[in-house]
């Protein structure tokens, strides 16, 4: 147990026997973090910059008070442009029936910006960013701060309305998840 303990590790990195260590691969790292089940979103934003969306499973809760949540946009998607002009952003978690939208917006169906909102049942909650009508739950949010991490960049909200369903019958699947690279039903 010795070699786990934060004071071992404390030890090891001021000796340099971590620091020294490369980081595992992409490849090795994408291998392994496929096996984690994610909740299939669509995050969107709406505002003076236009309207666009994206799927995505890189979406946490941060904290509770305030509420704040992350969301993560690959670096090379022009709506990271939106997003920061914007300023605000929403987040909607699929049912296990939306796989066709989750495609649209992961761009699969060659679909771009406003185009994408042709498919699907919109509404708005508070800022004007697009909210699905039939999101297990929607987090309609102010754009809080924001930082490039490698490929990525991570937008942290603040949370400023919900819309969360009435829970099925007990034991019942209502959302789409994404693991080992296919969808699937939790
Ligand atoms: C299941 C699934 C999850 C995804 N998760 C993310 C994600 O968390 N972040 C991200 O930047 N792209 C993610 N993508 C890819 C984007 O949805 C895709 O690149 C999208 O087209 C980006 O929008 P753009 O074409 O306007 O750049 C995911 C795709 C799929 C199918």
């Amino acid at each position: 147990m010795a070699n786990d303990s934060t004071a071992d590790r404390d030890l090891a990195r001021q000796s340099g026997t971590l620091a020294d260590l490369p980081p595992a691969t992409g490849e090795a790292f994408r291998d392994a973090i496929a096996r984690l089940p994610s909740g299939v979103n669509i995050v969107t934003s709406a505002g003076s910059a236009g309207k666009a969306g994206f799927t995505a499973t890189a979406v946490a809760s941060v904290s509770d008070d305030p509420p704040t949540v992350l969301v993560c946009l690959n670096r090379k998607s022009p709506q990271n442009k939106l997003m920061r002009e914007n300023a605000q952003f929403a987040v909607n978690l699929l049912p296990k029936d939306a796989v066709t939208l989750a495609n649209i917006f992961a761009g699969r169906t060659g679909l771009h910006l406003e185009d994408r909102f042709k498919h699907g049942d919109w509404t708005t909650l508070t800022t004007g960013s697009p909210v699905l009508k039939g999101a297990v739950m929607a987090l309609d949010c102010r754009l809080l701060s924001f930082e490039d991490v490698g490929s990525h960049t991570v937008y942290f909200g603040t949370v400023l309305a919900t819309l969360t369903k009435p829970r099925h019958p007990e034991g019942a699947k209502e959302v789409l998840i994404y693991h080992d690279r296919h969808y699937g039903e939790a």
